[in-house]
């Protein structure tokens, strides 16, 4: 009791020592903390006029439809805020973006659609956040900023569909996580979960069941059982075919890429072109060419084509670079790559045709990738040797007219996949 009235003595004096609204109660805790309990007040807003050195804030039970900006500027302090059983409905980005000394936040039981994720960020000391019970449709791939001493996420009975992968990644604290209750469209998206559920401590079962709400034939299952076999992630291989042009005999030479993919839901395939001395980025995220489409009446440089495969016709120096295949599906994406380079030869009798009959029509090899990524991009190096006839050096200056008059020997493979 003593500290109570000596601080009331104080108040006198400073003013805004215990300043409680008319509807709340304050009272000094042991521990020094000073609680404002304002629960169960018909309140429809934050009260105005409260201490700054309240720690713990109850306004639980009220009619609170909205957050503003500046909402809780007079209580920096505050490390428990209990909103639960509002109707908040709006959230303005900032309302919380101050309160750096946050450990608790409860707004279950409310009526948010959008919360104001980047809030977050400052509230590095966040312990438990409550977020069931509301509207939200879905959370941004990194709501959840580092908040390495968040211990429980709660998320149940909200409209989450869907969650993206890595969404709990930056919370090493993490226990607990209710997320059941939410419509979950188990498409291969979600299927993350149930690999991350088997390889954490965290449990997503306490409480209840996440279930599926689609698709059909998954409906009432729950999010953890998605059999495996639905969702394979890609694996990519890469072959490549150059034609010596046995048709067309002085076209030039086409070199033909084919990207094989395999998955489930089947991969789509996206091509990345980056050539060397031009030092152009291309992205080709499809097809094209029509199936049968004939590529001499296409404008396009690169030809695509929907069974994987890609043409280069009258491939040259100019042309050269890092062709990149990338395949992507709703369980991740793989590449594989091949840096290709042309290296004139003068003489083909050295040249490795003769012990291998074949390669003028199929040159090379193939690539395929393992889970890792290429960070340097560059893959396998796939090197075209071709003839140019004796006599010709002198006069064609550049790459272009010498792959004219040469008749293509060899593509040689070097594989160096990694
Ligand atoms: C409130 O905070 C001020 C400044 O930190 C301090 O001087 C005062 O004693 C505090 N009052 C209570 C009741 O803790
Ligand atoms: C959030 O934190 C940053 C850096 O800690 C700070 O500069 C900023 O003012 C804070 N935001 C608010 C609204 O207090
Ligand atoms: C579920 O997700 C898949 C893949 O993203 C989508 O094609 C499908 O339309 C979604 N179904 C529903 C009911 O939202
Ligand atoms: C499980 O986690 C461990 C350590 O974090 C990791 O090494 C392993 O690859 C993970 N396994 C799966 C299947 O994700
Ligand atoms: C893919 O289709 C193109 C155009 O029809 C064809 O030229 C190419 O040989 C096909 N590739 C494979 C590997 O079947």
């Amino acid at each position: 009791m003593r500290p109570l009235l000596c601080c009331l003595g104080l108040t006198m004096l400073l003013g805004s020592c215990l300043a409680c609204p008319t509807a709340c109660s304050c009272s000094l805790k042991k521990n020094g903390r000073l609680l404002a309990e304002c629960a169960y007040k018909d309140l429809q807003e934050v009260p105005q006029g409260l201490s700054s050195n309240v720690t713990i804030l109850t306004l639980s039970a009220n009619r609170i439809s909205r957050l503003g900006q500046g909402s809780f500027a007079e209580v920096p302090e505050v490390q428990s805020l209990w909103l639960g059983y509002n109707q908040i409905g709006l959230v303005e980005p900032g309302a919380f973006a101050s309160l750096v000394h946050l450990k608790n936040l409860d707004l279950s039981h409310n009526k948010i659609s959008a919360f104001p994720w980047q809030d977050l960020r400052n509230l590095s000391g966040l312990q438990i956040l409550k977020l069931n019970n509301n509207r939200l449709g879905g959370l941004p791939r990194d709501a959840f900023p580092s908040l390495k001493d968040l211990r429980s996420l709660w998320l149940n009975d909200n409209e989450l569909t869907t969650l993206a992968e890595g969404t709990f990644d930056s919370l090493p604290s993490l226990s607990q996580l209710q997320l059941f209750n939410n419509p979950f469209n188990c498409s291969c998206k979600v299927f993350w979960l149930k690999k991350w559920t088997e390889n954490t401590s965290v449990s997503i079962t306490k409480g209840g069941s996440t279930l599926c709400a689609a698709p059909g034939r998954l409906k009432g299952r729950a999010v953890t059982d998605i059999p495996d076999h639905h969702c394979v992630a890609p694996s990519a291989q890469l072959t490549y075919l150059s034609n010596p042009g046995n048709a067309v005999p002085y076209d030039g030479l086409t070199l033909s890429l084919h990207c094989s993919v395999a998955g489930s839901p089947p991969p789509e395939i996206r091509w990345k072109i980056h050539t060397s001395a031009s030092r152009r980025r291309l992205e080709i995220s499809g097809p094209n060419v029509a199936r049968d489409g004939n590529g001499k009446q296409s404008p396009e440089r690169f030809l695509v084509f929907k069974n994987g495969t890609m043409a280069i016709p009258k491939f040259s120096k100019e042309d050269e670079g890092i062709y990149t295949c990338l395949a992507v599906n709703d369980v991740g994406s793989r590449e594989v790559s091949v840096n290709v380079a042309l290296a004139g030869s003068e003489n083909p009798a050295e040249d490795w045709l003769r012990d291998e009959p074949q390669a003028s029509h199929l040159g090379g090899g193939s690539c395929s990738k393992g889970d890792e990524m290429d960070p340097s991009g560059a893959g396998e190096k796939l090197v075209i040797v071709y003839h140019m006839p004796k006599g010709s050096k002198s006069r064609a200056g550049g790459a272009v007219p010498q792959l004219r008059l040469g008749t293509l020997l060899l593509a040689l493979g070097v594989a160096v996949c990694w």
